[in-house]
């Protein structure tokens, strides 16, 4: 049965501020978002980057790995790693990392 359990107090986290937290076998990134309090699984769905790692913007988190975007709210991806840049130098396929 799903139980409510204590992660953190709100004062450990200023608006705008992730944490990482373990608690029944789970990883969840916390969010404070202007005063309200988001958690969502904090392994990335690509390649399982630390989502409360990630680089947050209004309701969005960046994955810090590879980019994938989140909604905090809602725990939506909202966009795939970007791909990576390609050029060819003669015969020579280039990535760009
Ligand atoms: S692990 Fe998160 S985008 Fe790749």
């Amino acid at each position: 049965m799903a139980q409510f359990i204590k992660v953190a107090s709100t004062a450990d986290l200023a608006p705008g501020e992730a944490k990482c937290v373990e608690v029944a076998g789970k990883k969840i990134a916390l969010f404070n978002l202007e005063g309200s309090f988001y958690a969502i699984d904090n392994t990335c769905t690509h390649r399982g980057g630390p989502l409360c790692e990630g680089e947050v913007s209004g309701e969005e988190v960046t994955c810090p790995w590879h980019g994938a975007i989140y909604n905090i709210k809602t725990g939506a991806v909202l966009g795939p790693p970007p791909p990576y840049a390609v050029r060819i130098q003669g015969s020579d396929v280039e990535v760009q990392v």
